[in-house]
């Protein structure tokens, strides 16, 4: 089959590998039919993880159709109305991979996942104790082949595949494999009260969620922050007010726009490869390359110093090691409240398919470009530095190019 391989920094081939197999009796194989690159992807194309080995199979946003199950996929489960499995069945593919029966998953803690990290050892070195494994995403979350293929093996696929309503598109379900719950998941934990102004720091394909999702649970107001013009309109669609950090400063912008207040929640959306400027973007730049800090926290620094006080700020950008100059004292003075993590997929499948089978949102609006997988080398480079408008890229792995 054809797969989207990681060869080093800066480097995606096509390449022809070996069709996935089951291995285990709770594993399916899916035949893929759409996959998307997230911003996520980046953090492994720019060469930030080191666990990373040379035709390592990328991507974790995909869905298809069964075409085989292990002899171990039996039972349904509460988030497929109990229905079982079976060949043939269309399914979004959650990209954190969970058990179902462990400590966390029993807790709804899906990402935490004690049993699906054949590596927990490295992510213990690293992080003190492992999350759950991830699809494509490096050596650290369980060396997983990825979905930017046009076929992908899925362990515990009892517990994660979600069967979709065939009356929605793959474009309208695909993006329940990550990036709708993970703005969905940052916007709840932003704690949203009746009235509220959320901050939203970056206008990416999660961005874009957060600012809707905020919206669907109540948010009066959303500040959108981004430095692309396309991604600060693609926001301003979404309802939110715009800011643009290379024509305001932001905190005082934030400020004037609160009453001095500052919001009361504020979310990272942008994470580890945020965007800096002059002294304090040229520090961590030079502090990442000596490799004195491994991730450059920009925006989790100006989002902490304008949260309002007592306010919450919300972290689904991802974050892979160290950072440095964050400011504890605002954090701890202003008696601020911290929520973040890898999204709970699970948790997250069947309420948000019924909000869009009631219409509340249409989540293809983000796609941008949707390209055969022979393409996909392209696809990273125009999304990486957003050109051609690059918002979101839905790769076809199946079709002809
Ligand atoms: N928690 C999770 O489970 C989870 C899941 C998916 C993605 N993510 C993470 O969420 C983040 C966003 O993902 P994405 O797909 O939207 O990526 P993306 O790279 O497309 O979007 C990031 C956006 O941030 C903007 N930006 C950069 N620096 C900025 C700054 N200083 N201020 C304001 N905006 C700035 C960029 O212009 C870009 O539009 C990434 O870190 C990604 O890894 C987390
Ligand atoms: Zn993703
Ligand atoms: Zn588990």
């Amino acid at each position: 089959m054809k797969a989207v391989c990681w060869q080093g920094t800066k480097k995606v081939e096509v390449e022809n590998v070996p069709d996935p197999k089951i291995l285990n009796p709770r594993d399916a194989i899916v035949k893929i039919t759409s996959t998307a690159i997230c911003g996520s992807d980046l953090h492994l194309y720019d060469g930030f993880n080191p666990t990373m080995k040379p035709g390592d199979i990328l991507g974790h946003e995909f869905m298809g159709e069964i075409v085989e199950l292990g002899s171990g996929v039996k039972s349904g489960n509460a988030r497929n109305n109990g229905q079982p499995l079976a060949v043939g069945d269309r399914v979004v593919v959650p990209f954190t991979i969970s058990c179902g029966s462990c400590f966390f998953c029993n807790r709804n803690l899906w990402s935490l996942c004690d049993n699906s990290n054949p590596n927990a050892w490295m992510a213990e070195a690293a992080l003190g104790h492992s999350p759950s494994g991830l699809f494509g995403y490096s050596h650290l979350t369980g060396g997983y082949a990825g979905g930017q293929a046009q076929y992908a093996r899925v362990p515990f696929a009892d517990v994660g595949l979600f069967k979709v309503p065939s009356e929605l598109t793959d474009e309208q379900v695909l993006f329940l494999t990550d990036i709708f719950p993970t703005g969905y998941m940052g916007a709840e934990n932003c704690d949203i009260q009746p009235g509220d102004t959320v901050a939203i720091w970056g206008c990416g394909p999660v961005g874009q969620f957060a600012i809707r999702s905020a919206f669907l649970l109540g948010a009066e107001r959303v500040i959108a922050i981004d430095l692309v013009p396309e991604r600060l309109q693609m926001a301003k669609e979404g309802g939110a007010e715009v800011l643009n950090i290379e024509e305001v400063e932001v905190g005082e912008a934030l400020k004037e726009m609160t009453g001095g207040m500052g919001p009361d929640s504020v979310m990272d959306a942008v994470g580890m490869e945020a965007h800096g400027f002059g002294l304090e973007g040229f520090y961590d730049k030079v502090k990442q390359a000596a490799r004195l800090e491994t991730d450059r926290p920009n925006v989790l620094r100006q989002a902490i110093l304008a949260c309002r006080k007592g306010g919450t700020v919300s972290v689904p950008g991802v974050y892979t090691g160290f950072v440095d100059k964050i400011p504890m004292g605002a954090f701890m003075n202003k008696g601020l409240t911290m929520k973040t993590g890898q999204t709970h997929i699970h948790r997250y499948l069947r309420p948000l398919t019924e909000r869009i089978q009631k219409g509340e949102i249409d989540p293809s609006f983000l796609i941008t470009h949707k390209l055969p997988i022979d393409q996909a080398p392209h696809a990273y480079e125009i999304f990486k530095h957003k050109q051609d408008n690059c918002i979101k890229v839905v790769l076809k792995p199946n079709e002809a190019a």
